[in-house]
């Protein structure tokens, strides 16, 4: 797996970065998920630099141009429901997607902090040969990217697999690359260093389903 990690410079990443994280600014769960969604926009701009490209001739008022145009048939993928506002970012510079959509929760069987992911739905289209973009804004654990991949790959084997993440932790990353194929790209804004018994991501942000949509 080849991992992409963004923030290391100054830019404008970490000032939507440090509006998601600001307990005071996420109240405004409007302006959260406008700002995961402009991270998303990022991330796709960025990733857009690893995709296929091919010639093609565009005609101007005035002119024909040769350009580059986009070769490869993407199909954005999001983990319900945290992933909805990333997803937008990404089908926002890649607007000619394909879309799918996995649910994934946490269950816990013995009202501990033991837990497994169930996965219970999948609407996708055929995924043989093409570009996925797995939307999952936080990679804590990995364990929910690693079930909605197995259940994925009943529907084709994608040419190349590109996990996209907000804030991740660096043991869901591990747990991520050991588990996912060779031909998997991680797009990830920022790392954290640790997480918490409860599976969560310190310092994070908190619970971004909750932030962007409302406490269950
Ligand atoms: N999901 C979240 O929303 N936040 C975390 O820290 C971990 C998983």
């Amino acid at each position: 797996m080849k991992i992409h990690h963004l923030a290391q410079n100054n830019s404008v990443l970490n000032t939507f970065l440090s509006e998601i994280r600001d307990q005071k600014i996420q109240k405004d769960s409007m302006r959260f998920r406008r700002n995961i969604e402009r991270i998303g926009e990022i991330l796709a701009y960025e990733l857009s630099k690893s995709l296929s490209f091919h010639e093609g001739f565009v005609e101007t008022p005035l002119a024909t141009k040769n350009m580059h145009l986009l070769s490869d048939a993407i199909v954005v993928c999001s983990i319900l429901r945290a992933g909805l506002p990333l997803h937008q970012g990404l089908l926002n510079y890649f607007d000619k997607a394909e879309n799918a959509f996995i649910s994934a929760y946490r269950h816990h069987p013995n009202n501990d902090e033991h837990f497994d992911i169930v996965v219970e739905y999948v609407a996708s289209p055929n995924l043989e040969g093409k570009i996925m973009l797995l939307a999952d804004p936080m990679l804590a654990t990995g364990q929910s990217l690693v079930a909605v991949f197995e259940a994925l790959r009943k529907l084709g084997n994608p040419k190349e697999t590109h996990i996209v993440s907000v804030i991740g932790a660096q043991e869901g990353i591990r747990f991520v690359e050991k588990h996912f194929p060779e031909n998997t790209h991680l797009w990830i804004a920022t790392i954290d260093d640790q997480l918490n018994e409860k599976g969560y991501i310190v310092p994070g942000l908190g619970d971004a389903g909750d932030l962007a949509f409302g406490s269950k």
